[in-house]
């Protein structure tokens, strides 16, 4: 039996790739969490399946998502039910479905989690993939852009990644977008017949869509297509200015890149990317921004919001292929060794007491000779081997080996937990 294409185990040993070792996952899910407590962001968790309406009026009718990449089902009530794609839409709907809009005026939110879509599978992109994401609502100031931008930027330098380029834009408010689609529709329709068949398509739909194609025809002649900067109301580019003052006070560096348009249809005003060059095709490793009509779009009140998502995968290898600073995976600090059923028996006591005690405990119950169980400790990464054999038991000692210097001491079995404890703190 293999796992569905585009799906991968992420194991304690033995995975094909760094990358889906659980210890990684575990490291990058505590600097993210710690990071977004610092920053007053509090988790949330929605369920993995929607109603599939949610996410057609949500992330949008044109977007690639909806259009071609969600796992949609009918259930037994013939309910018509979606794998989430991205978080967003979900967590808009339980703030509204919760009420949660009467509890203060500004909340922040952070999950992490699994995220479906029905992608062409390559590295870097997956069916299953994993999001952390923030959202950002109440608050319509350029500062909650900045501070969204400034965490993400925050968790990269505390997860050690360099050089990474952050692209920011403005998508301008409803009546900046209309008018730069209108520019963009006249620039590009003296060239129609030559767009992709996707862009074609898009030319009436959501145009700005257009500039997001990875079609080389496209591209170039996307070259010359006017900038949606120039379009923006006096608002818009007021906020946009802002945050970008913002950023330069806190000393986040960026490019503006008129290009960024985003592939789903909520945004406004400002959006960003973050990308790695090291990741080749899929290298972005995050995207957000402003989304301010959508609370109110799913039914809920005229709230302004920002956020951002980005794939923990794609973090992971950036990680590795950077050889970013990674705590080393911790093994048991003891590892008891017994030979002979008394020391099985006496051993096995012993490790539940030390467990009790918080000290992290292996015991091997079959292992034949020394020899092996000194092998298996340390693979296991130990730092305390105790060998415990018949002559032991009657002595009431162990054979304590510490597998760091290689020196070995006769310890009291009676004192060996106590000792345990005054060594882990001094580790
Ligand atoms: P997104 O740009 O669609 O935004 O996804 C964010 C990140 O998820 C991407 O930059 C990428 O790292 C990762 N990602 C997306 N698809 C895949 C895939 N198939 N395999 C691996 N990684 C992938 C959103 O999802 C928005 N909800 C972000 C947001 C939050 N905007 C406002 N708030």
């Amino acid at each position: 039996m293999q796992s569905p294409k585009g799906t991968f185990d992420i194991l304690p040993y033995g995975a094909d790739e760094p990358w889906k070792q659980a210890f990684l996952w575990q490291h990058l899910e505590k600097v993210i969490r710690e990071t977004a407590t610092d920053y007053g962001y509090g988790e949330i968790r929605t369920p993995i399946y929607e109603r599939t309406e949610l996410f057609s009026r949500g992330v949008g009718d044109s977007s690639d998502i909806v259009m071609k990449e969600m796992f949609t089902f009918l259930d037994r009530g013939e309910r018509s039910i979606s794998l989430r794609p991205e978080g967003t839409a979900s967590v808009m709907r339980a703030f509204i479905e919760n009420k949660m809009a009467q509890e203060r005026p500004i909340h922040k939110f952070f999950y992490l989690g699994p995220m479906f879509r029905y992608e062409r599978p390559q590295s870097g992109r997956y069916r299953q993939f994993y999001q952390f994401g923030i959202e950002a609502i109440g608050s319509p100031a350029a500062a909650q852009d900045a501070e969204t931008i400034d965490l993400l930027w925050e968790i990269c330098r505390r997860l050690g990644l360099k050089g990474l380029k952050l692209d920011i834009n403005s998508v301008g408010d409803s009546a900046s977008r209309l008018a730069y689609r209108e520019s963009l529709q006249n620039y590009l329709r003296p060239y129609f017949d030559d767009l992709s068949q996707d862009s074609k398509t898009r030319f009436e739909k959501n145009p700005l869509r257009i500039l997001d194609s990875k079609d080389p025809k496209d591209r170039k002649l996307l070259e010359g297509a006017p900038s949606i900067l120039d379009s923006l109301s006096a608002e818009a580019k007021e906020h946009f200015d802002e945050v970008k003052t913002l950023l330069d006070k806190i000393q986040v560096p960026y490019t503006v890149n008129d290009r960024i348009v985003r592939g789903l249809d909520y945004y406004c005003k400002t959006v960003y990317e973050i990308s790695a060059d090291v990741l080749g095709a899929q290298n972005a490793l995050g995207g957000g921004g402003r989304f301010d009509g959508l609370i109110s779009s799913l039914g809920g009140p005229e709230l302004p919001a920002v956020g951002f998502a980005a794939g923990i995968e794609r973090i992971l290898q950036t990680m590795l292929a950077q050889q970013a600073p990674i705590p080393a995976q911790r093994g048991p600090l003891l590892y008891l060794l017994p030979l002979g059923d008394d020391a099985k028996r006496t051993c096995f006591t012993l490790a539940s007491h030390a467990r009790h005690k918080g000290i992290a405990v292996e015991i091997n119950l079959h292992a034949k000779k020394i020899q092996t169980g000194l092998q298996m400790a340390s693979k296991l990464n130990a730092r305390f081997c105790a060998i415990v054999g018949s002559e032991e038991i009657s002595k009431g000692v162990v054979q304590l080996k510490d597998l760091e210097s290689r020196q070995q001491e006769e310890v009291p079995i009676d004192s060996l937990i106590d000792l345990c404890l005054k060594r882990k703190e001094s580790l």
